[in-house]
């Protein structure tokens, strides 16, 4: 019922994931914590991540070199300041996570394995197997159940921020499990609620990541930017015109090679070298667009990603989640080539932040991959976004800690109820139209035509469900906001290729 009466907390945390948990754990013990999940702790990018976290930790590697690879990937429009101040933290951040029980691989003398990805000039990934996301998740997750000050809820979808009469953030309206609405009010409120993959049709990400904090934020007064760079991964595993799980960049690095099937199925022409010099560690979006543009040129479903030069030994130790993952579908990759295909895989933009997580609202932090700290601009570089998630969780917890409790009155919804619109489909199908309109109009490539196609069957929908469910219309509002940013740059750069405008180097030219 709506009487159920409301609960306060000191730090109310919208999120289970690295961001999140970084956080909880990093703020003083004396503050009351309430974390909150969308569905089940486990479902979070976080613990999905394989590849690993990139770090300068090789003596013959350098900050700056991070730094330029960074502001490369990014295409020009990184945050400079923001880059540099995240990135110097990166050792810090995994001496952190080995405080807390993650076990990262070594080799010969203790000294950790560094794996590659694209836009790295270095070895530079710290990790666990392919499985790091998931070791790092559990050890964080478990510190936070054992702490008496840290409240875990799961299946709590917040649905809206609240503010107080001077406009600061006072928390967060939230369904519980059973259905029963609450309002959590808290001193301070951190939004780490992770991407949103999911408003495209075909995506590496977890159910939850529908980008609810962004659009709660816009309502709540919050900047958001760069929502226009949305990265596809390269390597999604493709069967049956079907993304079915994620298959690592690592193995890239470890010299896998992109192909056009032959005619007899068996890896043909690596056809990376005439797309970019340095092949198939490219920046993630050449290689998702090169991919792209071979499948539409050649009409295929997929291309073959071949590792098979590896031994199976070699292959078992390095990378036993993709191996299992394959083997689920009939591939066996130390004698098989993987068919593989773009899909929608992480949100560079979002809500605007600074990198100890304020934004413009007071009260309000976000973090993770929710946040826009200026670190991915155009197109983040690999494995800088679990960094970035441990980086600003600390900073953000420090920042709080040194803010006085806030006391606040005359608390209001930022939720506009539109009463009843014509409502004829039901909650999947509705999501399900608006994916396939997302990964059609709006996708690795773009055009004027679609982007003015899709705003205007989102003004439709947004006039025909007016009376949907609030967790529909977070998603309209979040699409509308992406394809306003997508139709008012008028350059392709990065993430965003628009067939009907220059590159940005020959826009300034
Ligand atoms: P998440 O880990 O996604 O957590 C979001 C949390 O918010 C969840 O608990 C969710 O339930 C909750 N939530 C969402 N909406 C609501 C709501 N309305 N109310 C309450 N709770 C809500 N990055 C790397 O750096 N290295 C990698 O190797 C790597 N591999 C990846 C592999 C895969 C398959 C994927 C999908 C991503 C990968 N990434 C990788 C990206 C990286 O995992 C994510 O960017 C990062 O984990 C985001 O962390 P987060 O804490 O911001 O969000
Ligand atoms: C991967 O393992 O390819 C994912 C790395 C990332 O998204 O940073």
């Amino acid at each position: 019922s709506i009487n159920t009466p409301d609960m306060t907390t000191d730090v109310l945390i919208i999120g289970a994931g690295l961001a999140g948990l970084t956080v909880a754990l990093s703020l003083p013990e004396h503050l009351r914590i309430t974390i909150l999940s969308k569905g089940p702790l486990h479902e979070c990018a976080s613990a999905w991540a394989q590849g690993g976290i990139a770090a300068v930790l090789d003596e013959n590697d350098e900050l700056e070199a991070h730094v330029q690879d960074t502001l490369v990937a990014g295409a020009g429009l990184c945050d400079e300041t923001a880059v540099r101040r995240i990135l110097a933290q990166g050792p810090q951040a995994i001496a952190w996570l080995q405080e807390h029980g993650v076990h990262f691989d070594t080799e010969a003398e203790g000294r950790l394995h560094l794996t590659r990805e694209g836009g790295h000039s270095a070895r530079r990934i710290a990790h666990v197997a392919d499985h790091t996301g998931q070791a790092v998740h559990q050890s964080l997750l478990q510190a936070c159940a054992s702490r008496r000050h840290i409240t875990l809820q799961a299946c709590s979808p917040a649905t809206e921020l609240l503010l107080d009469g001077q406009r600061r953030c006072a928390g967060a309206s939230v369904r519980h499990a059973d259905g029963r609405p609450q309002r959590l009010l808290a001193s301070h409120t951190v939004l780490a609620t992770g991407g949103m993959g999911q408003i495209y049709a075909s995506t590496t990400n977890p159910g939850s990541a529908t980008g609810d904090g962004i659009a709660l934020a816009w309502r709540a007064g919050c900047l958001v930017r760069d929502l226009e760079f949305m990265q596809f991964h390269p390597t999604a595993l493709h069967i049956a015109g079907q993304a079915l799980g994620l298959v690592s960049e690592a193995l890239r690095g470890e010299g896998a090679t992109l192909h056009l099937p032959g005619a007899d199925g068996k890896p043909g022409e690596r056809f990376m070298l005439r797309h970019d010099e340095r092949a198939e560690l490219a920046p993630r979006d050449i290689v998702a667009r090169a991919i792209d543009s071979e499948m539409r040129a050649h009409q295929l479903p997929h291309v073959l990603l071949d590792i098979s030069h590896r031994s199976r030994d070699w292959l078992e130790q390095h990378f036993p989640g993709v191996m299992a993952l394959c083997a689920a579908h009939g591939i066996d990759i130390a004698s098989q080539a993987i068919p593989v295909a773009p899909c929608a895989h992480y949100a560079c933009g979002g809500v605007q932040a600074n990198t100890d997580g304020s934004t413009g609202v007071a009260g309000l932090y976000a973090v993770g991959e929710v946040a826009r700290t200026g670190l991915h601009g155009a197109n983040r570089l690999a494995s800088n976004s679990l960094l970035e998630c441990v980086v600003m969780g600390r900073a953000t917890a420090l920042r709080i800690a040194t803010q006085p409790l806030l006391k606040h009155s005359s608390i209001h919804s930022t939720y506009r109820n539109q009463g009843k619109g014509l409502n004829h489909k039901t909650l999947p199908e509705m999501q399900e139209a608006l994916q396939r309109l997302m990964q059609t109009h709006v996708g690795i490539v773009r055009s004027n035509h679609s982007l003015i196609a899709a705003a205007k069957q989102l003004v439709l929908w947004r006039a025909q469900w007016r009376g949907a469910d609030t967790a529909l219309r977070n998603q309209l509002t979040l699409c509308s906001l992406m394809v306003d940013a997508a139709l008012q740059r008028h350059n392709s750069v990065g993430a965003h290729c628009n067939l009907d405008w220059p590159p940005l180097e020959a826009a300034i030219a």
